[in-house]
């Protein structure tokens, strides 16, 4: 084993600090950086790097493992997602994908599931030619939907298509912790097709496992009713008893939120695209080169400067890599993940804000 506080792992960093040391006494005024990723793609202090290491191919999805470089923590909560940028035609791409693994792995490396979706320009490109050996940027793990430790008593995750992939690293985490016992576990997945459905070995094993806190509930949407708050005790009678932790299409969490909220449930949900719907007025917004454009309030002003001619930089357009990251010089912005609103002279990010009245970003 060679996780977290592995000797060997402690060893091999305190060399590459030293290789780093003398590298930045040698190579001055150069960057020590640009010396050391031609020894090491993986030994960048500018950026967070990682490299596919393996890939497993399932249908119309592929399945990486990938070794975190300089600085990536690999320390994150079962259920948050890692932010992966990838060269595409000649420009780095970003998404966010759920770990899968359990957050102490003990080989050191982070798991993805990456479905291919239509116009999914990461996904299809990951999907189609994701190779052993390729060098990909990373963010650092985030997000809000992860399991309390220790999980509840009473436990059911409900989740369609990729939602699995955050579930099956909370499931694995429970695993690891023994604590399928102290926490029963009901899991309801939804898949439109069979050949969709994802870890149904491992779903099958934990069922067989722990027969007595393991209840599986699978669910093929072409051939039979999708499972929705009016039908779900059906398959998991004690259902409103359980705190429930939801992953998987809009349009289903809207109906779990809403059943959730009148039965005084709780819930916890994971939507991975940006809900457009605030208060933000929208206004007209310059651009530092000059170039203004008028925009709604469910425009980001990201979307803006490429509608304007006045091109920003990006990368994950989803908050996550701060790339876009600019400074409001007039007005007021407003983000659309929390409802933050940036003030005059405030950095934000231009991919998840949009703007409230007129302003002019610097
Ligand atoms: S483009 Fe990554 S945070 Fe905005």
């Amino acid at each position: 084993m060679c996780g977290r506080g592995c000797p060997l792992k402690q060893r091999t960093t305190d060399g590459l600090a030293r290789v780093r040391g003398l590298l930045h006494r040698f190579t001055t005024p150069l960057l020590p950086d640009d010396y050391s990723v031609l020894l090491n793609p993986l030994w960048s202090t500018r950026e967070l790097r990682g490299k596919i290491d393996s890939v497993e191919r399932q249908g119309d999805a592929v399945h990486l493992r990938i070794t975190p470089g300089w600085g990536v923590p690999t320390h994150f909560e079962a259920g948050q997602y890692i932010g992966i940028g990838v060269e595409v035609d000649g420009r780095y791409t970003w998404r966010s994908y759920s770990l899968t693994n359990a957050p102490t792995p003990e080989d050191g490396t982070l798991s993805i599931t990456v479905r291919a979706v239509e116009k999914g320009k990461l996904s299809n490109h990951l999907v189609g030619t994701a190779t052993p050996g390729t060098t990909v940027r990373l963010a650092a793990p985030a997000g809000d939907f992860h399991l309390s430790d220790p999980p509840p008593a009473q436990l059911a995750f409900v989740t369609a298509g990729t939602g699995i992939t955050p579930i099956i690293s909370m499931l694995r985490t429970m695993e690891q912790r023994g604590q399928f016992g102290a926490t029963n576990v009901a899991v309801v997945y939804s898949s439109r097709h069979e050949s969709e459905q994802l870890f149904t070995e491992e779903l099958q094993r934990f069922a067989e496992t722990y027969p007595e806190n393991f209840t599986l509930v699978t669910r093929i949407t072409s051939e039979s009713s999708r499972i929705t708050p009016e039908n779900i005790e059906q398959f998991v009678p004690d259902i409103t008893q359980r705190t429930i932790y939801a992953c998987g299409p809009s349009a289903m969490l809207d109906d779990f939120e809403s059943w959730a909220k009148a039965k005084g449930v709780t819930l916890r949900t994971e939507r991975f695209s940006l809900e457009r719907e605030s208060d933000a007025e929208g206004g007209t917004i310059t651009f530092p080169s000059g170039r203004s454009v008028t925009v709604d309030g469910a425009t980001t002003v990201l979307e803006a400067s490429e509608q304007a001619g006045a091109q920003l930089p990006f990368g994950c357009r989803m908050g996550i890599c701060h790339t876009c990251t600019r400074t409001l010089a007039e007005g007021h912005a407003m983000d659309l993940r929390t409802g933050e609103e940036h003030e005059p002279g405030s950095r934000f990010r231009t991919c998840v804000s949009v703007a409230c009245g007129d302003i002019t970003v610097q």
